[in-house]
């Protein structure tokens, strides 16, 4: 049995509460928040003690795994303090921290101790994009030419959380949901070489961007095309992939199809897994790694170089060009 110590309480910390909660092997045993009634709330769904702080937790509880739930600026120094606790199992939110020099400092601190982190990059775990990406690896879809990703929506309130504080985020959508689709296009389509965005500020009340347009290009030529807002009345979750011999498309909760050289119409193909598993499905990989029996999926090294690919994106707005990654 793995004890589990959660560390932070809102949204994101609830839905690993959630996924671990279905998991056999794992006990949650406490989490941590500094708002008490975002812990008490956490702990009446899923179990365990409340904590304050993560120090207690740590010490009183000795989890063997942590999750990092907690917004991108104290990545670093929860990951830091928790290392210097003991603790050798970390699954940390994206972005994996609000900077790529605090990116790089987590890597670091984990290569130097035993310990083992995986960024949280939920969307590698989703039934669709598992199926795209085998398709992708056996030829189907021929050479790689077009990556289409917009993740967009309204996010109403968004002028009075720490997602708009760029201390905190490091960004506006770019950082905050772009992150996602780098990561999507690297595990798709393979490395970026190089990236040019451009950034929109619409939404009163924010001094970060509200909506980005970000082109990539991968090592073998694949071309990406990632859009993400936070001030669409009507949003999207959309990603395509297409190769010289076919399509494939899925909307996200709605229908995923595909498309090969020479047919007439589109073909559905089922979604054999819910999409509103994926946190469960990513913390029950976590542990297969932890057993040995499947190879981590997204390293801290990945979520490091997707920080880096964002901070060219922004380099490339400065610049008004290309930026190579
Ligand atoms: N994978 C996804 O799809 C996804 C979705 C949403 C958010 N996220 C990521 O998850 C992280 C948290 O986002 P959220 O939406 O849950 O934010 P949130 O504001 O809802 O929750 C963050 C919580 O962390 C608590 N907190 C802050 N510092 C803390 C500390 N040192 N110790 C303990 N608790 C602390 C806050 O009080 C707050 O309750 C961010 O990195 C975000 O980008 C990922």
């Amino acid at each position: 049995m793995y004890k589990v110590g959660v560390i932070g309480c809102g949204w994101v910390g609830l839905a690993h509460g959630s996924g671990y909660k279905l998991l056999q092997d794992c006990e949650i045993v406490g989490s941590a928040d500094p708002v008490k009634e975002l812990s008490q709330h956490f702990a009446a769904k899923y179990g365990g003690r409340i904590y304050k702080s993560m120090n207690d937790l740590i010490d009183k509880e000795k989890p063997d795994i942590i999750s990092v739930c907690t917004p991108p600026s104290s990545h670093y120094p929860v990951i830091k303090t928790a290392l210097s606790r003991g603790i050798k199992n970390i699954v940390c939110e994206k972005p994996l921290a609000h900077n790529t020099a605090d990116a790089r400092k987590i890597v670091r601190a984990i290569k130097e101790s035993s310990a083992k982190l995986m960024t949280a990059f939920c969307h590698r775990f989703i039934f669709p994009v598992m199926k795209m990406r085998w398709m992708i690896d056996s030829g189907e879809l021929g050479d790689i030419v077009f990556f289409r990703n917009e993740f967009s929506s309204h996010f109403k309130g968004v002028e009075d959380r720490w997602f708009s504080k760029k201390e905190i985020s490091g960004g506006g959508s770019m950082m905050d949901t772009s992150v996602h689709s780098i990561d999507l296009f690297r595990f798709l389509c393979g490395e970026v070489k190089n990236v040019s965005a451009r950034i929109t500020q619409k939404m009163p009340g924010i001094s970060v961007e509200d909506s980005c347009c970000v082109l990539v290009q991968s090592e073998k030529g694949a071309m990406g095309i990632i859009e993400a807002s936070w001030n669409l009345g009507v949003g999207s979750a959309f990603l395509e992939v297409c190769g010289t011999k076919g399509r494939v498309q899925y909307e996200y909760w709605g229908e995923f199809r595909v498309r090969h050289e020479g047919d007439k119409e589109w073909k559905t193909i089922p979604v054999e897994r819910d999409i509103n598993r994926r946190f469960e499905d990513e913390l029950h990989h976590f542990i297969r790694v932890l057993k040995g029996e499947e190879e981590l999926r997204c390293s801290g090294d990945d979520g490091l170089r997707a920080n880096q690919i964002i901070q060219a994106a922004y380099e490339s707005v400065k610049q008004q060009k290309w930026v190579e990654v």
